[in-house]
């Protein structure tokens, strides 16, 4: 019921949300990945739907159910994500990267299952390759979305993320206060644009989630 009852407030908006970590697969059975859940892109694809929002969510390997009237594409790698937002960016209104994206991959994909060497040869080492950088590609289009970007960050938030805000030219910033938010379920928001700066405090992600698609509608309504 709380659900039906948001505010429409981006009815015929559409919203294009990447979510959870990307896998970088070393050789058929293991790969490079991180702790992210996928639960704060997940709340926000919620809450945007619930808004009236046209969303479609481009998720890395989570555990989550997809939810109502979101269409949702699954992928693995950060290379495979932007392969699924970018021919889709320009016809969006906005671009949210909730995606704790791999920065590197392994240079190379080992075909077989990489075996232990006898003797001293010892572990391999693993050339690593820089991934491409699916917001600031999308900030880049011509004509592009409001977009919003996320920053995990262990110290420093609010100038960490404004460098980040100014370098990958974007509308908007949201830290993530405090360590250790991948996995829990509540969470505490830095918003951080040109016009300043903005605390949501503590609360479960997707009452935080409805707090920051309402916080993009009122950017979106005054440009
Ligand atoms: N991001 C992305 N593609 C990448 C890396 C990051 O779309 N290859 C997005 C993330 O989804 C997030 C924002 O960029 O919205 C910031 O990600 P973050 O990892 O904090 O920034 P980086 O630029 O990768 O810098 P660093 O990890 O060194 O702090
Ligand atoms: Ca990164």
């Amino acid at each position: 019921l709380i659900a039906f009852f948001q505010p429409k407030r981006l009815a015929g908006k559409k919203l294009l949300i990447t979510a959870g970590p990307t896998f970088e697969p070393i050789d058929p059975v293991r790969g490079l990945t991180n702790l992210s859940s996928g639960k704060m892109g997940f709340a926000l694809a919620r809450a945007a739907a619930e808004a009236g929002a046209e969303v479609t969510l481009v998720a890395g390997p989570v555990h989550l159910p997809t939810p109502r009237g979101v269409r949702r594409i699954d992928v693995q790698t950060a290379q495979q994500m932007f392969d699924a937002v970018l021919p889709r960016a320009a016809q969006q209104d906005v671009f949210v990267a909730t995606a704790a994206v791999a920065d590197w991959r392994p240079a190379t994909l080992a075909e077989h299952k990489i075996k232990k060497q006898p003797g001293d040869a010892g572990p391999p080492s693993f050339a690593l390759t820089e991934n491409p950088d699916i917001l600031a590609g999308v900030a880049k289009l011509g004509s592009r979305p409001f977009c919003v970007g996320f920053a995990a960050e262990s110290q420093d938030l609010a100038r960490h993320a404004r460098q980040k805000l100014e370098r990958k030219k974007v509308d908007l910033i949201v830290g993530n206060i405090g360590a250790a938010t991948f996995g829990r379920d509540d969470n505490a928001l830095l918003l951080v644009d040109a016009a300043g700066e903005r605390e949501l405090p503590r609360n479960d992600k997707l009452t935080l989630a409805r707090e920051l698609i309402a916080e993009i509608a009122t950017r979106l309504a005054t440009p």
